[in-house]
């Protein structure tokens, strides 16, 4: 793994190398040399990440989702962004932040960790979105620019179209060749290479400029609220967040991405709000479906998401997979009281009884994750009290870029 704080990009090597770049298919080979810096390439995929033109309704950019001022995350509280054909049709899952990702791993069933304990099996691992169904930021943009509910084109031609006539086509045939737009696939390949190119962007998309980084740069100190938090977050017998969400400077000397992107249910609540879930019999099940389709056999799959970064987090105003909650304080009580006190966030049947886990069928209850914060019975004492959760959101606070404090 590369060491995050040596603020290493890795650029496909096909990116850094003259034309013709095996990356766009062995079918194009440009006339002219066409040469690709680095600097070029991601000034390209900057403009096409904000260029409405790329989408069937003229109204949708990946910015639209994945606003910089969000931390490439949703600017506004919807549970789902609109996006489709006409620009209203809202998806199925939360836009995650497409900050901190480069040190993600693609996606692998078993994965064994390279600090240390690296006997344990720690299970599904990586990949790009909630699933890990995409294994690069390349191939990840393949799927809102061509699916129906995000950008709508449909086919990579229909985007190569948008593509000739935008303003930066000329930039696109300086970089890629003249004859470029004469090839599909590979002007369709050139754009998903601009896009990924300019999504490793250190400044703009790891920046590590949190209070945090200079609290473990030595250059400032956690008020005794926030270190309180940190201790919480850490301790395994209270929040125990740390043990997915990472906290401490890695063996290699990696500053810590707030999660080690492991599959893991957690059972967190339907969400009224997203218009697929009007069908009771649809259920968004992660790791074995529907959107990723290779699993849909493996029953211990069912209702796992991979874990996100919290770096940026309390900028957010959705969170999970299904944008559920709306406030950190709801997500910290989920998580302390999710056992204790089942009837805050689950409904109750015909009977009166509380239908734990109600966005996943009960076969997969077994699934769910009960390790410290959760666990208990109902009427126990939860595993935080309000001050605790307090205090580990004030920690949370530390996690936010300097860009982004407001
Ligand atoms: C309509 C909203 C919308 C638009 C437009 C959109 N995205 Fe996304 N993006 C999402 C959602 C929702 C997910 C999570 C998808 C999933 O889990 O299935 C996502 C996931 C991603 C991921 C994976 C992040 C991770 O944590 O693994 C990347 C990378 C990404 N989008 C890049 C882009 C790029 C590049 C564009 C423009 C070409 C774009 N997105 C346009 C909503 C959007
Ligand atoms: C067993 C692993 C695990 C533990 C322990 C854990 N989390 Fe998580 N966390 C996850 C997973 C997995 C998700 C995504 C689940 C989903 O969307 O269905 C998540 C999501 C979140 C989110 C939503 C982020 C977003 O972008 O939507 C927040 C906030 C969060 N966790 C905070 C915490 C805090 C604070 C603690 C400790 C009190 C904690 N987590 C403990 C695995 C864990």
């Amino acid at each position: 793994m590369v060491a995050a704080c040596q603020r290493h990009v890795d650029v496909p090597p096909a990116v850094a190398a003259s034309a013709p770049p095996a990356y766009l298919g062995a079918a194009y080979a440009p006339q002219a040399q066409a040469r690709v810096p680095v600097a070029e390439v991601a000034a390209l995929g900057r403009e096409m990440f904000f260029d409405a033109g790329l989408s069937a309704s003229g109204r949708t950019s990946c910015a639209t989702c994945h606003d910089p001022h969000h931390a490439f995350g949703p600017p506004n509280a919807l549970s789902v962004q609109p996006g489709g054909a006409s620009g209203d049709q809202p998806g199925t899952r939360a836009s995650p932040s497409l900050r901190y990702l480069q040190t993600l791993p693609p996606f692998s069933e078993h994965h064994f960790d390279n600090d240390g304990n690296d006997s344990v099996d720690a299970g599904p691992t990586g990949g790009h979105t909630w699933d890990g169904r995409s294994d690069s930021a390349h191939d990840q943009a393949r799927l809102p620019l061509l699916s129906a509910n995000e950008m709508a084109n449909g086919t990579p031609s229909a985007v190569v179209d948008r593509l000739r006539r935008a303003s930066y086509a000329p930039k696109m045939r300086v970089a890629f060749g003249d004859t470029i737009f004469e090839h599909e696939d590979a002007a369709f390949k050139a754009a998903l290479m601009a896009l990924e190119v300019f999504q490793q962007t250190p400044s703009e998309f790891y920046p590590y400029s949190s209070k945090y980084d200079e609290v473990l740069r030595g250059k400032a100190r956690l008020t005794p609220q926030e270190a309180r938090g940190l201790a919480l977050f850490n301790n395994e017998a209270k929040g125990n967040c740390a043990s997915c969400h990472l906290s401490a400077i890695s063996a290699d000397g990696a500053f810590p991405a707030f999660t080690d992107f492991g599959h893991i249910a957690l059972g967190v609540p339907r969400n009224a709000s997203i218009p697929a879930n009007r069908d009771s019999s649809y259920h968004d099940l992660g790791l074995c479906g529907p959107m990723r389709t290779d699993f849909a056999d493996k029953a211990e799959y069912c209702g796992r998401f991979r874990t996100p970064t919290l770096r940026n987090v309390a900028v957010r105003r959705s969170f999970f997979h299904n944008g559920v909650f709306h406030t950190l304080d709801e997500v910290l009580r989920f998580y302390a009281q999710r056992d204790t006190q089942p009837a805050r966030f689950y409904p109750r049947d015909a009977k009166g009884v509380v239908r734990k886990f109600d966005d996943l069928p009960a076969a997969y209850a077994a699934n769910v994750n009960t390790d410290p914060p959760f666990g208990g019975r109902p009427g126990q004492r939860a595993a935080l009290n309000d001050g605790e959760m307090r205090d580990i959101i004030a920690f949370l606070k530390t996690l936010t870029d300097a860009d982004l404090q407001r």
